[in-house]
């Protein structure tokens, strides 16, 4: 029943695998309650530690095969805003720099990757999330793919255009390499300028959150209207982790754009 990712997943301490049971609602109920408390439900330990050293060392071995970004761009990945102060928050400027490697490159047998195509996973983070059903991207490059932030390298404070994510920690850094959140800060009545202006000038740490990022932690996020960014890494060893992608409807890819810019080729 679970062969698919046996020895992956601490199946004692999370049953993905019985959802039904009394202990499968109650993981997927203390979820939910996370989620609705502040848009993060963060699973630590979800990996056993020999799937953590696997996907460390696969993603050691595919490092010539990573794609390498660093950009500019605006918390909204919109044009930045010409007509208004160079604070305001539709023309202030962040930097993104990380390198991808895609899922095309990622060995079949590797153990996160075994888990993401299970059915197991995809009902788990369904039913976490409330929803009926949700579907595996179709992206061959970006349904599942492995992020490595070197040292100097960062994800700036942005909102998401998607309603959520899903990731799995693999390896901090010595220092830096903070996931940072600022939960609900907009909403879609409120666009809340003022309160963004804020927390990107650093003048709103009190209401910034980190979100649990040991090796192994499972997360969940909400981030179209949670502000968030992974800090500069510092020390001699990447951040590492997994981006599991999903969507409402079946068959959904990345735009041409989109894929040329995070892998520099299109599928
Ligand atoms: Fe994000």
């Amino acid at each position: 029943m679970v062969a698919a990712y046996a020895g992956a997943v601490d199946i004692e301490k999370y049953p993905i695998h019985e959802l039904d049971s009394r202990r499968g609602r109650d993981l997927v109920s203390w979820c939910r309650a996370q989620l609705a408390e502040d848009g993060c439900c963060t699973l630590g330990g979800f990996l056993l530690p020999a799937a953590i050293d696997e996907m460390v060392r696969i993603s050691g071995e595919l490092d010539g095969k990573a794609w390498v970004t660093d950009r500019p761009h605006n918390i909204y990945f919109t044009p930045p805003a010409q007509d208004v102060p160079p604070d305001d928050p539709r023309a202030h400027l962040e930097r993104s720099a990380k390198h991808g490697i895609a899922y095309d490159y990622i060995p079949a047998t590797a153990p996160v990757r075994r888990l993401y195509e299970s059915p197991e996973l995809t009902r788990f983070v369904a039913a976490a999330l409330g929803k009926d059903v949700l579907y595996r991207s179709a992206d061959p490059l970006d349904a599942f793919q492995i992020t490595r932030f070197y040292p100097g390298e960062e994800l700036g404070w942005h909102f998401d255009n998607s309603e959520f994510s899903v990731t799995i920690m693999y390896q901090m850094p010595e220092a830096g390499g903070e996931f940072e959140y600022v939960p609900a800060l907009r909403s879609d009545a409120d666009s809340n300028y003022a309160g963004i202006e804020e927390v990107l000038q650093g003048r709103a740490r009190a209401s910034v959150k980190l979100q649990e990022s040991a090796p192994g932690t499972f997360a969940l996020f909400h981030g179209h209207h949670a502000l968030h960014r992974v800090t500069m890494v510092r020390g001699s060893r990447p951040r590492i982790n997994s981006v599991l992608t999903y969507g409402d409807r079946p068959g959904m890819k990345l735009s041409p754009l989109t894929s040329e810019l995070f892998y520099g080729r299109v599928s």
